[in-house]
């Protein structure tokens, strides 16, 4: 048997680097899944940008190019609720070429008290960020699985582990990402697919300006964030490129809380 302990040909740009690879990201007309986006294709990957408001996502294609004028870029109009939608956006990503990796962005959240919280509520989110990133991953992962190779990273939430007053549907739904990451994790990874998540606390982004933006709010984040700061958005890049890529290839079912330490405060 070889010693890999005496391995010194180990390249970091080659581990953590995506040239030659295909990503998805849903969401990517905005916020997070904008920025990851662009973060994936300067890591040297041809990126699909996913959504609803296509002229939205064209301004995200804009800006991948300029950050690496060579990746292929495409854009897809599709609302994740809609799992016929999902499967035409998949079948055209796929016509392009196989997809190697998808990330699972999309998401919001109605921020309603339990007692106020109405079923029409409870279904745009947990359809949104539970059914929605299902479907994605069923429909991606068939065509992974077929070819034993592909990376899915599901975006969940801090609050999907610690309870938060941020509404109990978002909460459900993230929570249930997680689970559901380890269960994909469980049955894809025999067949080579790896499938990671990442639960991020407070990144300024169209979804939590308007919070953040009130200081008694921003006081109280800030309050229990270790770090003592909320996160820029360009720091989910290394976190995604990272469970993307071969530098974690032997990390499967595992959600990375980037947080700035927050899950781990105790009171
Ligand atoms: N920002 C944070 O601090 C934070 C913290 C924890 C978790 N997260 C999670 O991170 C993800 C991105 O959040 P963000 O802050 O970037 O939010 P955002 O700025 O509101 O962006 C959300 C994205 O999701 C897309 N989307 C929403 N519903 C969709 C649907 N039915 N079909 C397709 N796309 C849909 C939106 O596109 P269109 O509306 O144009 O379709 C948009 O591109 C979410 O899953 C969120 O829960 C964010």
């Amino acid at each position: 048997m070889t010693d890999r302990t005496t391995e010194t040909s180990w390249e970091v740009e080659r581990a953590f680097g995506l040239a030659g690879r295909r990503a998805i990201v849903t969401g990517a007309s905005r916020g997070i899944g904008r920025t990851v986006a662009i973060g994936l294709a300067r890591a040297g990957a041809d990126v699909a940008l996913v959504g609803r408001d296509e002229a939205a996502l064209a301004e995200t294609a804009d800006l991948v190019r300029q950050a690496r004028p060579s990746a292929a870029v495409s854009v897809h109009r599709c609302d994740v609720r809609d799992t016929a939608s999902v499967r035409r956006c998949v079948a055209a990503v796929e016509d392009e070429g196989p997809v190697d990796v998808l990330v699972n962005n999309a998401g919001l959240n109605i921020r309603k008290k339990a007692l106020e919280t109405s079923e029409a509520d409870w279904q745009t989110v947990v359809d949104t960020d539970l059914k929605g990133a299902f479907f994605m991953a069923q429909e991606v992962g068939r065509g992974m699985v077929a070819r034993g190779r592909g990376s899915i990273i599901n975006v969940s939430s801090v609050g999907g582990h610690v309870a938060l007053r941020t509404g109990v549907a978002y909460a459900a739904a993230k929570a249930g990402v997680i689970q559901m990451t380890k269960v994909l994790a469980l049955e894809w990874g025999p067949h080579g697919v790896r499938v990671n998540g990442i639960a991020p606390w407070y990144f300024r982004t169209p979804l939590t300006d308007p919070l953040l933006a009130d200081p008694a709010y921003l006081r109280d984040v800030l309050d229990r964030t270790p770090l003592g700061r909320v996160g820029e958005v360009t720091e989910l890049i290394g976190p995604v490129v990272f469970l993307a890529s071969d530098a974690s290839s032997y990390v499967n079912g595992h959600t990375l809380f980037v947080d700035g330490g927050m899950s781990v405060y105790g009171f």
